[in-house]
């Protein structure tokens, strides 16, 4: 089925009543028609109807065998970290979500998992970081917030041939765009917060993966039923409903980045525009070999951190605000909101400093941004 249509009717089957919208089912646990008997819903921590919809489209959308969908991106990143054992190393892109490298520096470290954080974009250079003990390779492409494109076919041939697997974060292109299981990643998480959502009014997360027999699908399976970080019914329902509009409202997104992106470029209080649309980035043609769209983040640096400043104060329509995704267009500053707690070395390492601005386009009139950016950085 395309993704247009997966999207809007999902693997949804009518019941009795004919209801085209998928029923939200509020109840913890379900009735066993007798001894050894069951509907194949017991327990809500372990399944329930709406989430399992929302969980089979995750997995189809994704092409994997199998998708969970929990409590946040951040709670999906955990679970996949869970897969590691004491003394394990894992690899994982040096420009990274902070929330992702507060996890392992300041969590997963005390439990002996052992860590690198390597320019994934460079090839050579991740290969060289690889070592026995290495578990998993964790990347974001394109990556947050400077926009590096890495290779994931690649990155998935290195990391099977050293006996590890390849986790790839897709929150900033959502799998309308790109799917990197079919391109041999092992582990697709997502948060779902974001594009998936859209609408910047639920926190949620998804993990899809390649092989569902595989032992990390069996451990996963467990972990999740163990801790229960699912999502709630209401929540699932959201989702599937946001979803219904995912390919609608990313490439209407995409085109105001486009715009928007090239309108930056002839700035001159703007210094530099990492968007993976331009044809003048560095990753333009990798990123065309392995995703379908170029997504809407733009990041871009201004003359000066005071002016950066001042832009923040001065925007009237464009919402100041932590994260990403969603119909409304928001300005973050990354230095000080999604990546404060980043380690200074990684800082200077990836080039995210005080002048740094990360624009997630929205839906609206582009001629609407681009008035309000205007004002923004060159009144
Ligand atoms: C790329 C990326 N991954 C993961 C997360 C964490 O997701 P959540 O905030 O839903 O826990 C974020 C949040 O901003 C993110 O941008």
């Amino acid at each position: 089925m395309n993704d247009y249509t997966l999207e809007v009717h999902g693997c949804h089957k009518y019941d009795a009543t004919g209801a085209i919208s998928e029923p939200i089912y509020l109840s913890a646990t379900y009735r066993h028609p007798g001894y050894k008997q069951s509907t194949g819903f017991d327990y809500g921590r372990v399944a329930n109807p709406t989430r399992k919809e929302l969980e089979d489209v995750l997995a189809k959308l994704e092409r994997g065998q199998r998708a969970w969908a929990v409590s946040s991106g951040m709670a999906a990143i955990n679970m996949v970290l869970h897969l590691l054992n004491p003394g394990d190393h894992i690899l994982l892109s040096e420009d990274l979500y902070g929330g992702t490298v507060r996890l392992v520096n300041d969590i997963y470290k005390k439990y002996g998992l052992t860590f690198d954080y390597v320019n994934t974009a460079d090839l050579e250079a991740t290969a060289a970081k690889i070592r026995q003990e290495t578990k998993m390779i964790f990347i974001e492409t394109p990556s947050n917030p400077m926009m590096l494109v890495s290779d994931i076919r690649a990155l998935a041939a290195l990391a099977h041939e050293n006996g590890a697997l390849l986790t790839v974060d897709n929150t900033f292109l959502s799998p309308h765009f790109q799917k990197p299981l079919t391109l041999g990643a092992d582990i697709v998480v997502h948060s779902a917060t974001k594009y998936i959502c859209g609408h910047n009014d639920i926190i949620a997360g998804v993990i899809a993966i390649a092989d569902a027999d595989a032992g990390y699908g069996k451990d996963l399976e467990l972990y999740i039923k163990s801790e229960g970080p699912n999502l709630t019914p209401i929540d699932s329902w959201l989702l599937l409903r946001s979803i219904k509009t995912l390919g609608l409202r990313v490439e209407r997104q995409e085109k105001n980045a486009m715009k928007i992106a090239d309108w930056l470029k002839r700035q001159p209080t703007v210094t530099d525009v990492y968007y993976v649309g331009l044809p003048d980035h560095p990753g333009h043609a990798l990123h065309k070999s392995q995703a379908t769209g170029f997504g809407s983040m733009i990041s871009f640096k201004v003359k000066s951190p005071e002016l950066a400043i001042k832009v923040l104060g001065r925007l009237k329509l464009i919402a100041f605000a932590e994260s990403l995704g969603g119909v409304e267009s928001l300005l973050t500053y990354p230095i000080a909101q999604t990546h404060a707690e980043m380690p200074k070395e990684l800082l200077a390492r990836t080039g995210l400093d005080d002048r740094l601005l990360r624009f997630s386009v929205g839906i609206e009139d582009p001629e609407d941004l681009i008035a309000d950016l205007d004002q923004a950085l060159n009144s």
